[in-house]
């Protein structure tokens, strides 16, 4: 649905996105991360067709941004990292003004107008002024003209971004919604909104691609063993540790802290090995109670941080040669 191949942008001296490359499928929502001038703007603007590409080329729903911008927009819904809204006109006037932009025809306007209000939650307060707005509902306002000609992509730059944690909740539930019949990107700084909203995570790093994979492989980066947490109550810890150690496939078992009343252990499957079944199936046998059984992963934080340790000066140029539009 989204394809980038060799995608550079440079801004008068300073290059901001070097020869990315990337796709996106269908229905696929992906978390775009990166720290604070890594990109991740730049890439959304060029994909959007507000920035045309210095080099490279990026097409979406098959269209290409520098060649069909009219038919990338029809297909692409847009939040920006300020939400484009205009602070003096009532939420369904804006609202209305942007379905007639996005060409939706003047006798359905007023529906879709509704169905979008009702989606994002702002039903209650679509005729007050947006300045009046807080924040979370600006930022609703903001993906309400971002739906609202049902478009099949959606580019969300940090949707959650300065809400508070019950109104992030709310934008999380929203885009998981969406999700299914709509591909989206979004960015954000929230790592654990990653692991909740999206099945793929690009990580950009000072202009350059640093990771394109699923969630839960890049949890699994560079472990083939299976490390899996155990909270047992009712038992002795000796017990509970001999008994985990006859489990096959078991390797290692070593005491970890539990909740009081428990024990607590962290073990380690041989290499290739899927050991959660067993473990749990063995302690369910001798009677105890099983009050915790979680897989121990590198977390994301700790991947992301790895990735984007920065190793070299920003110094590579853009290609000779390449094709320059800007
Ligand atoms: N209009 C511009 N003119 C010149 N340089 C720019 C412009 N916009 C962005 N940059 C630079 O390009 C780089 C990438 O910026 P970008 O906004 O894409 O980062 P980002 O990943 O979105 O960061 P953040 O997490 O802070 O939003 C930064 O070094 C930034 O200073
Ligand atoms: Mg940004």
């Amino acid at each position: 649905m989204i394809k980038v191949e060799g995608l550079t942008k440079r801004y008068a001296r300073h290059v901001a996105v070097k020869n990315i490359s990337f796709e996106v499928g269908k229905g696929e929502i992906v978390g775009f991360l990166g720290k604070n001038g890594a990109g991740k703007t730049t890439t959304m603007r060029v994909l959007t067709c507000f920035l045309p590409p210095t080099a490279g080329k990026a097409t979406v729903a098959g269209f290409d941004v520098l060649e069909q911008p009219h038919d990338v927009k029809k297909n692409i819904g847009y939040l920006p990292e300020t939400p484009p809204v205009y602070p003096e006109m009532g939420i369904s006037e804006y609202l209305t003004f942007v379905a007639k932009l996005k060409g939706i025809p003047n006798g359905e306007i007023a529906k879709r107008v509704d169905e979008v209000c009702e989606r994002t939650a702002i039903g209650d307060v679509k005729n007050k002024i947006i300045g009046k707005l807080s924040k979370g509902y600006r930022q609703r306002v903001g993906i309400a003209q971002a739906i609202i000609h049902n478009p099949p992509v959606l580019i969300l730059d940090e949707p959650t971004s300065g809400l508070d944690p019950e109104q992030q909740l709310h934008v999380r539930e929203l885009i998981a919604s969406l999700s299914g019949d709509h591909t989206i990107i979004l960015s954000t700084h929230i790592l654990s909104e990653v692991e909740q909203s999206c099945s793929n995570v690009i990580i950009i790093n000072n202009g350059e691609i640093v990771a394109v994979d699923s969630v839960a492989a890049l949890h699994k980066r560079g472990r083939s063993t299976e490390s899996v947490g155990v909270e047992v109550a009712g038992a002795l810890a000796a017990d509970v540790r001999q008994c985990l150690e006859q489990v096959p496939g078991v390797a290692r078992v070593v005491s970890r802290d539990a909740r009081e009343g428990a024990v607590g252990f962290e073990i380690e499957g041989l290499e290739h090995a899927f050991i959660r079944p067993e473990l749990a199936r063995a302690i369910v046998n001798a009677g105890w109670n099983l009050t915790e059984l979680k897989p121990l992963g590198e977390s994301l934080e700790e991947i992301f941080l790895d990735l984007t340790r920065s190793e070299k000066k920003d110094t590579e140029a853009v290609k000779e040669g390449a094709p320059v539009t800007q």
